[in-house]
């Protein structure tokens, strides 16, 4: 399989520098907490916290939905949760892509009642045109259209994740 690309490496970073500009000021002297949702966002959140600049404090969240393979179904399996407390504290949720936006829903609801000082969404990607429940994306990448991407943290079944620039495969590939 041929991936084309479709966001490049240096695109890529040079979002997450805006982004993590954005971040650094909005945090400034907050103690940030930022919650990768496994496994998707590690890169991202490897990425975009060096271009952070005040303190924060790592997290990882690790779900499952259940679905189809290129498709989420909306019911949430928390395969590993938060070890820090999050009560009082400013939180960062990072994720790679939105497309249903269910998972982030079920999550942001799950957290939202451990009373945390804010809670906010980070995303590298969004897609559009896409009917989801409401959701607040503070922060931002690109918005790409509703087809299947993979690379830099996205997998088509664990693989792929290690392309260093998002990518677009033709479904009939997959
Ligand atoms: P959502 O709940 O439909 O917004 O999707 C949640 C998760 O599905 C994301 O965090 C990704 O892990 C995965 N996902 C959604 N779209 C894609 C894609 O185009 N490529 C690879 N994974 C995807
Ligand atoms: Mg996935």
């Amino acid at each position: 399989m041929n991936p084309k690309v479709l966001i490049s490496a240096e695109e890529i970073d040079a979002k997450l520098a805006e982004m993590g500009k954005a971040i650094t000021e909005e945090y400034e002297g907050k103690n940030l907490l930022l919650v990768g949702i496994l496994k998707g966002a590690f890169i991202v959140m490897a990425d975009l916290a060096r271009h952070i600049h005040t303190s924060v404090e790592f997290d990882f969240m690790a779900v499952s939905s259940y679905g189809g393979q290129t498709k989420t179904s909306g019911v949430v399996r928390i395969l590993k949760d938060l070890d820090t407390q999050i009560e009082g504290r400013h939180v960062l949720i990072v994720e790679d892509i939105i497309d249903s936006g269910l998972t982030l829903h079920y999550l942001m609801k799950n957290l939202r009642v451990r009373n945390p000082a804010s809670l906010e969404l980070a995303a590298l990607l969004v897609k559009e045109g896409v009917e989801r429940p409401p959701l607040d994306i503070k922060f931002s990448g690109f918005e790409i259209k509703p087809e299947f991407v993979i690379g830099y943290g996205l997998d088509y079944e664990e693989l792929y994740r290690n392309l260093p620039f998002i990518g677009v495969v033709d479904e009939s590939e997959l």
